[in-house]
C-alpha cells in the first residue's frame, strides 16, 4: 500500500508491547509501530506475515506497509475473534480446551517447511554481540557460540513469540498473528521459547499483585496441557526441547530485552556458558 492511512485509521483496536493497532473500515487494521523503529524490523514482519499466509500456516492476510503520522505500519485483515487468553478468561470451563487448541495450532505451524527465513541459530548467534547481552565475557560468548553452532539445524516455519495472545479466533478456526521474529529452524526451539515464555517471561507491566498470584498458577497449568499435548501430537521428546532453553532465553534477551527479566535470564545465559 502505498498511500497513507492516515486519513482513513479508526479506533484502536488493540495494543502490543509497544504497538498500536488501529482499525481501517470494518475489515482492516493497520499495526503502527513507535516512531525510530528499524524498517528492517517492520519489513522483516511483513515478509513474515505473507509468507506464512502463502504457506497454509492460520494467519491473517497482510496487505503490506503503510504509515500513520510519520510511523511505520503493516496493514493487516482484521481478527473476527478474541485471543486464546480471553476465551480462557471468560469461561474457565474452557480452560483446558484453550491449551490444547494452543498445542495444536503450534504443532500444525510446524509442518510448515520454508528456506525463506533466517536460520534461528544464526539469529541467536549474532544477539550474543548485541547490547543485553554486552555483559557476557569473551570466553562465555565463544562458548556459547560453540552451543549455538551444535544445535539441531531444521526448516520449519518458527514463531518465537508464540503465546495465548498471539492466537486469535478468526472465521471458523483460528489465527496467528505478530510475526516479527519469525525464523526458520528446529521445531523444538519454537516450543522451548514458548515454554519460556509461560514460565520466566514478566506478566503485563503493572498486573496487581493478586491478579498476577492467579496468573502466575493458571500459566503453569497452561504450560502442562500445553506440554502434554504438543507432545502427544508430534511425539516430541522432552530433552529435545531442554537443549534449546538457553537459545530461547538468548532470543529474548535479545530481541525484547524487558528491564525486569534481565538480570535472571543473563544469570541463566552464563550459568549454561560456564557448564559448557
Ligand atoms: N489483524 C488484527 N485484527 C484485530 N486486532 C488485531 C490484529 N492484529 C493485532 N491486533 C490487536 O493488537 C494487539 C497487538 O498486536 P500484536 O501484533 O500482537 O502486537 P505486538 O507485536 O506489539 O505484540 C493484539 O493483541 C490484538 O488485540
Ligand atoms: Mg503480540
Amino acid at each position: 500500500m502505498t498511500r497513507s492511512a492516515e486519513d482513513r485509521a479508526g479506533e484502536i483496536v488493540g495494543r502490543g508491547r509497544t504497538s498500536v493497532v488501529y482499525a481501517i473500515g470494518t475489515d482492516r487494521v493497520i499495526k503502527i509501530y513507535p516512531e525510530g523503529t528499524d524498517p528492517a524490523e517492520v519489513r522483516a514482519e511483513e515478509h513474515a506475515a505473507g509468507l506464512i499466509h502463502r504457506l497454509g500456516v492460520p494467519g491473517v492476510r497482510c496487505y503490506g506497509s503503510s504509515e500513520l503520522d510519520g510511523r511505520p505500519g503493516i496493514v493487516f485483515e482484521r481478527l473476527t475473534g478474541d485471543s486464546l487468553t480471553t476465551i480462557a478468561e471468560r469461561d474457565l470451563r474452557r480452560f483446558p480446551q484453550v491449551c490444547r487448541t494452543l498445542a495444536e495450532y503450534h504443532a500444525r505451524m510446524h509442518r510448515a517447511r520454508t528456506e525463506d527465513l533466517p536460520d534461528v541459530r544464526r539469529v541467536a548467534a549474532g544477539l550474543l554481540d548485541s547490547p543485553p547481552l554486552a555483559g557476557l565475557t569473551g570466553s562465555q560468548r565463544q562458548a556459547l557460540r560453540r552451543y549455538l553452532e551444535d544445535l539441531p539445524d531444521g526448516d520449519r516455519v518458527l514463531h518465537l513469540d508464540f503465546h495465548p495472545q498471539n492466537v486469535f479466533g478468526h472465521l471458523d478456526g483460528y489465527a496467528i498473528i505478530d510475526w516479527y521474529s519469525a525464523c526458520r529452524g528446529a521445531a523444538a526451539a519454537d516450543v522451548a521459547m514458548s515454554i519460556l515464555l509461560m514460565s520466566e517471561a514478566e506478566l503485563w507491566p503493572g498486573t496487581p499483585p493478586l491478579k498476577k498470584l492467579l496468573y502466575l498458577a493458571s500459566r503453569a497449568a497452561m504450560r502442562r496441557l500445553y506440554w502434554r499435548r504438543y507432545r502427544g501430537v508430534t511425539g516430541m521428546a522432552h530433552d529435545d526441547v531442554a537443549r534449546w532453553l538457553t537459545c530461547a532465553r538468548i532470543l529474548r534477551l535479545g530481541l525484547l530485552d524487558v528491564p525486569s527479566e534481565r538480570h535472571r535470564l543473563l544469570r541463566r545465559i552464563r550459568a549454561a556458558a560456564v557448564a559448557q
